[in-house]
């Protein structure tokens, strides 16, 4: 009998080994059916529904051999699963099939970019396959866009994650991050008539050394009058508003496609919490543009446990708005969907901790709007908890920071557990949305220019939840159960 090929081998192996114990995975975040799952890639829509792949290891829990996993939703929160979209099975990609993007061509069918990654030592290539939207086949002329053809100051050995668009006048683009030689991250620009034959149009920005060593994973779109280009550099230097390590970031600026050039004016963190990298976007057909990201950390992912058959998960997806040069995310519209009712509580904190009759659990939807009496007072949110377990959310009016601490969330690692952002209070009150969905808690600050993404390593049945402040403080609760 012949040899199944690896795409067969990784569907069937999916088939057989998807254990299904909805109780043991959220609600709305999409997570594999089985194995690794990391970087969202191809998120588009492509006929009346959102298509999302991602980078899948189906045959274990930690990264390996990229496949492209694959699943679908008609709004952006349930999730279906389809067989696996590509598996490394050509000579162009061999090494892996990593990140890319998605375009829905005029003829009907869906075309993928991603990067091929082949020989010793690797190198890295960008590829094509077209499909129905269920089955893929390559182009077997890849890779379209061979190393040789990088510009002399760039590596081939970091040349990755193709996002595809297309111009106004019908031409095809492609944005591509490298490693610039002197160790700086940069997006190169290219463009097509065709999408086999490429040309270089120079680089679309570069982090001249000061934002990363290596820029992953771009997208580009224009957004409420300016033009954002999202990186998520490796290696960041601490300092000022950005953590050190792996980050994504939100280049805010000015485009001119005629002359393929972008200008800078800005460089925002979108997310300050503790697990978010390599954001993609789609544009909703009623004209909202939806972020997804994995909702993980390349510091330590590969040392955290495995408590399922399954590792990693996306973000909730996001709206995205700029207004005033800020860049404002909130979930997206649908989750009203899934509310389960309404509860409003409102009181006035004092230092012993008070549970808020109906706003528990830890699939919830929670708006806060703290509103301090005389003084600064100091505010602690205590959420998934139980005698053994917490994790805080803690505000002081004083200082106007916010600080996340998950260190006694249940993980026995000396991991990140903490982060600090600024945060100012609007006409006196601070608003805070908090999205829990099992093993995470998604907290977006004010109108959403501060979010902060962070897994929680708790059990489930932590579903306390306490509000207590130091001061007069008044609390306006608005909670909603979440659930399918
Ligand atoms: C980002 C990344 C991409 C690459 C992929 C490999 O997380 O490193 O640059 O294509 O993951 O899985």
């Amino acid at each position: 009998m012949d040899k199944p090929s690896p795409l067969s081998r990784a569907r069937e192996y999916e088939r057989a080994h998807t254990a299904d114990d909805p109780s043991e995975r959220p609600l709305f975040h999409l997570t594999p059916p089985v194995g690794w799952m990391n970087d969202p890639n191809g998120f588009c829509r492509y006929q009346g529904e959102y298509h999302l792949f991602y980078q899948y290891h189906p045959y274990s829990t930690q990264w390996g051999p990229m496949h492209w996993g694959h699943a679908v939703s008609g709004d952006l929160l349930c999730w279906r699963d389809l067989p696996c979209a590509l598996a490394p099975d050509t000579a162009a990609d061999a090494g892996g099939c990593f990140s890319g993007s998605a375009l829905p061509l005029a003829d009907g069918r869906l075309m993928l970019a991603y990067t091929g990654v082949a020989g010793e030592p690797p190198r890295q290539a960008q590829c094509l396959a077209f499909g129905d939207g269920v089955d893929f086949e390559k182009y077997p002329g890849n890779p379209v866009l061979p190393p040789e053809q990088l510009p002399p100051d760039c590596r081939s050995a970091d040349f990755r994650d193709p996002k595809l668009w297309q111009g106004t006048d019908g031409t095809l683009f492609m944005a591509v991050g490298d490693r610039h030689r002197a160790d700086s991250g940069t997006v190169l620009l290219l463009s097509s008539r065709d999408g086999l034959q490429w040309d270089f149009r120079g680089a679309l920005d570069s982090g001249r050394a000061l934002l990363g060593q290596m820029w992953e994973c771009p997208d580009f779109f224009a957004l409420d009058g300016r033009q954002v280009l999202l990186v998520s550099p490796q290696e960041m230097q601490g300092g000022g508003d950005f953590h050190p390590g792996h980050h994504a970031l939100a280049l805010l600026g000015r485009y001119d496609e005629a002359a393929c050039r972008f200008t800078r004016e800005a460089a925002l963190p979108l997310d300050w919490g503790l697990d978010f990298y390599a954001p993609q976007t789609v544009l909703a057909p009623d004209g909202r543009r939806i972020l997804i990201a994995w909702m993980e950390n390349w510091g330590y992912c590969q040392q955290t446990p495995r408590r399922h058959s399954w590792y990693g998960q996306m973000t909730l997806p996001r709206e995205l708005r700029l207004a005033d040069g800020r860049l404002l995310q909130q979930p997206v519209a649908e989750l009203a969907r899934y509310w389960q009712g309404t509860v409003r509580r409102e009181a006035d904190l004092t230092p012993a901790p008070l549970r808020l009759p109906g706003v528990s659990g830890r699939t919830l939807d929670l708006t806060l709007l703290l509103t301090p009496g005389e003084g600064r007072p100091r505010f602690t949110l205590r959420l998934a908890a139980d005698e053994a377990h917490e994790t805080l959310v803690l505000y002081d009016f004083a200082r106007q920071e916010l600080v996340f601490d998950r260190s006694a969330c249940g993980s026995r690692q000396d991991l990140a557990h903490i982060r600090r952002v600024p945060a100012a209070p609007r006409a006196g009150s601070l608003r805070l949305r908090l999205i829990l969905d099992r093993e995470s808690a998604e907290l977006f600050i004010g109108e959403g220019e501060t979010v902060l993404s962070c897994r929680i390593d708790t059990p489930q049945r932590a579903g306390d939840i306490t509000f207590a402040a130091d001061g007069p403080l008044h609390i306006a609760a608005q909670a909603h159960p979440l659930g399918i």
